[in-house]
């Protein structure tokens, strides 16, 4: 508990890792509240975001000037926050396999950055079992340090929907897992910062994980479902 009350005295950082539209709002919220550190890969998309410019449309420019998040593509900075989030992308192969180089690539930047007592929560949309079987190896292999011991994982889907002003992150009921009761704990506590809706503990990360592709899968049933009658009444000609 002592990193959250930490972050909260701003002795500690959180950095979002992958500022795209899903970690932009998360970082310009948690700014509202928390010393925060923004690292993306692309330069020019930091450099927008640095000359105030919300590439996004998320939070827009006027949100953007005047946020406290320090951008950067210097993955060094990351070496300055203990509670890392990431948000990048999780796009498939042309086989519609999982394209995970995004997610490894940015597991490879924190975990060579990473240091001892610190919390990484993926927020990326992946199939139940990729945080712990794919990512946890990577970040032990490179920092050095020991999963469970040195550092602790978390995962929490973002459920936005780009482009929806009404339901927005923080009107949202935010899932949040994590590798053991502390970390479960402290993963809500620091969500619980800037979600006004809440948030819901699942019982693990692989339930978490889970719970994220069954919300999409039955999102995209509902609209095939609902073209398939568009289709079938146009056709009837009702
Ligand atoms: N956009 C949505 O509707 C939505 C909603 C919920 C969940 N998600 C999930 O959230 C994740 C992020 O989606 P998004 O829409 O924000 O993607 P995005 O493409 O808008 O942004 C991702 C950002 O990550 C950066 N990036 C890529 N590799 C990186 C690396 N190795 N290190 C640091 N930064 C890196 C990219 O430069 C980009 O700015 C995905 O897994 C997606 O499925 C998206």
């Amino acid at each position: 508990m002592n990193l959250y009350n930490d972050i909260l005295k701003r002795d500690e950082k959180i950095s979002v890792v992958g500022l795209g539209y899903v970690g932009i709002p998360l970082a310009v919220e948690f700014a509202k509240h928390v010393n925060v550190i923004g690292f993306d890969i692309n330069e020019e998309k930091v450099n927008s975001y640095i000359n105030g410019v919300d590439v996004t449309k998320e939070v827009g420019d006027c949100e953007l000037k005047n946020t406290t998040v320090e951008f950067t593509n210097d993955e060094s900075k990351l070496k300055e926050a203990k509670f890392h989030i990431v948000a990048v992308p999780t796009p498939i192969n042309s086989d519609k396999t999982p394209d995970l180089k995004p997610v490894i690539g940015a597991t490879e930047t924190v975990a060579r950055n990473l240091t001892k007592g610190s919390v990484i929560v993926y927020e990326s949309t992946v199939y139940p079992g990729t945080t712990e079987d794919i990512c946890i190896p990577i970040l032990e292999k490179i920092s050095g340090l020991k999963y469970g011991q040195d550092f602790k994982i978390g995962y929490s889907p973002e459920r936005i929907n780009p482009g929806d002003k009404v339901n927005r992150l923080t009107t949202i009921v935010k899932i949040v897992s994590g590798c053991d009761d502390e970390t479960l704990d402290i993963v809500a506590k620091v969500y619980e910062i800037i979600i006004e809706a809440g948030v819901y503990r699942a019982e693990s990360i692989k339930v978490a994980e889970a719970a994220k592709v069954i919300e999409n899968s039955q999102r995209d049933i509902n609209i095939a479902f609902m073209n398939e009658l568009a289709m079938v009444f146009n056709k009837m000609d009702y």
